[in-house]
């Protein structure tokens, strides 16, 4: 890479954060100082609904949505769902219904109309770059999504939780409006059975009349072993821009230490030497790269810098900037209680029904609550399908209620210990889910807070800085 394209790079990449935490008005307080803000495409069509349910304060997701390019989806979206006013105190969200491998069109729009709007606020008011961030395991929706958002015009698409082999080249199919595929995961298939995600955006056009190409956005990579960066340069089916190298210190999700899981005395994985990416393997394959997981902090950069990466991706920090998504009286709890030494930060190897080990910050009294509430599943975006031996395809979550898990054949075993990310991440940002108090111990699901191992170190700050916003993180880092 010539050193003029290494500078059009962001030094700073502000992570994306789901649910929700890294949403629009992150990301463009973020973009706005020059650096990459990044919004979450995680569960964006819930979280479309719950704020039109909400009455859209603030009328953010009605301005976005008028600009939609594709006839009539902004209307029928709000229509379904949009309440002037809001809910009644109490009243449920109503729930869109759960994603399979084929799902209606009306239902595959709003997931794009949900993308392009969050893509749309985060660009509004200034030209530079937005990214977005999906999981690749969470794949059901990741075709809709990826398309919305480039209807908004995202420059960039960071994808980790999983193997994004074949994302770069959806990424030039759907920005000629081509028809895309990924390859279905399904457990328990035939071994000569493939089966498919299919989006095809000419259907959403009015007599499939589609408009003039969109811009191919840079695609990055979240990689954790040096091995699948290598892979995801050779193997591709197109192009990769670059990677994001993320340690298992991160904020969300981590990768599985390498070889038998072995855990240390509070249960948390142990990493080891095996687990270090090598970074001048990295280095050899000619793609810029940032890493990711406990430098976010100048001196951070500068290790990032002497490594050879452009810079840096941070989360930690920008999830406690007055920016950030999570509801700010939570946010304001978990920093008191940073700062008076009360949070703990446990990462969790069954936590996540994915399978990945999932950081958790813990405040006095959650660990009880959490272990009260009765297990409920109407969300459903981390379901996988699978192939019963009679031949039925079911769709199953390892944190649904016990016995539905084990009437599709799941393992009791596997479900211990599980926890719902969807309706703790969305209670997070403040789209809880009301429920029977019975069910909860609260009247409304609780939230569900990650951080990275660094969470702790930021007591100093908190307690000098009771607020600080995106810009000062930026300020802080390159300072
Ligand atoms: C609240 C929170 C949510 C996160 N959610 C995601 C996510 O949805 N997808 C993802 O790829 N990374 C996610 N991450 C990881 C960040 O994008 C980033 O790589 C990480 O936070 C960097 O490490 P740091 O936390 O030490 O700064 C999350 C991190 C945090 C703190």
């Amino acid at each position: 890479m010539t050193a003029a394209a290494a500078d059009r790079l962001p030094r700073i990449i502000q992570g994306g954060m789901g649910v929700g935490v890294s949403g629009w008005r992150l990301a463009s307080a973020v973009a706005r100082t020059g650096q990459l803000g990044v919004v979450s495409g995680s569960l964006l069509d819930t979280v479309l609904v719950r704020r039109l349910q909400d009455g859209d304060p603030g009328g953010h997701v009605r301005r976005a949505a008028a600009h939609c390019p594709i006839p009539g989806v902004a209307d029928d979206v709000l229509r379904r769902w949009y309440r002037a006013g809001g809910r009644a105190p109490g009243a449920s969200y109503r729930l869109l219904s759960m994603y399979r491998q084929h799902v209606s069109d009306a239902r595959q729009r709003v997931t794009v109309l949900a993308n392009f709007v969050e893509v749309w606020l985060a660009r509004e008011g200034h030209d530079n770059p937005v990214g977005i961030n999906l999981l690749t395991k969470v794949q059901m929706p990741n075709l809709a999504s990826l398309y919305g958002a480039m209807l908004a015009g995202v420059g960039y698409v960071i994808m980790g939780a999983g193997i994004p082999r074949e994302i770069p080249g959806v990424l030039d199919a759907l920005a000629e409006h081509r028809p895309a595929r990924l390859r279905f995961d399904v457990d328990g298939l035939a071994r000569d059975e493939e089966q498919w995600l299919d989006f095809d955006p000419a259907a959403h056009w009015p007599q499939r009349v589609v408009p003039d190409a969109l811009a191919r956005p840079r695609f990055l990579a979240v990689v954790s072993a040096t091995s699948l960066a290598t892979t995801l340069a050779r193997k591709s089916t197109g192009r990769v821009d670059g990677f994001v190298v993320e340690g298992p210190t991160a904020g969300g999700h981590n990768a599985p230490p390498r070889g038998e899981l072995r855990l240390d005395e509070r249960g948390q994985p142990l990493y080891g030497d095996r687990d270090a990416v090598d970074l001048a393997k990295i280095r050899e394959l000619g793609l810029p790269f940032w890493l990711a997981g406990g430098v976010g902090s100048a001196s951070g950069l500068r290790r990032a810098l002497d490594a050879g990466a452009i810079g840096v991706q941070v989360g930690t920090l920008f999830a406690y900037a007055e920016e950030s998504g999570i509801e700010p009286s939570l946010r304001e709890r978990v920093r008191d209680a940073v700062v008076r030494g009360e949070a703990t930060l446990r990462t969790d190897p069954r936590a996540s029904p994915t399978g990945y080990p999932f950081k958790i910050v813990e405040l006095p009294g959650d660990a009880d609550r959490a272990a009260r509430r009765t297990r409920v599943c109407d969300l459903g975006y981390l379901r996988v399908a699978v192939r019963l031996a009679d031949g039925r395809t079911v769709y199953r979550c390892s944190a649904e209620p016990v016995d539905d898990y084990v009437a599709k054949g799941g393992d009791a075993a596997d479900a211990e210990g599980r926890r719902c990310l969807c309706n703790g991440l969305s209670a997070t940002i403040g789209l809880a889910q009301s429920r029977d108090a019975s069910d909860t111990g609260s009247g409304a699901e609780l939230p569900l807070v990650t951080s990275g191992d660094d969470l702790l170190a930021l007591a100093g700050l908190f307690a000098a800085r009771p607020a600080y916003t995106a810009a000062d993180v930026v300020e802080m880092l390159v300072s």
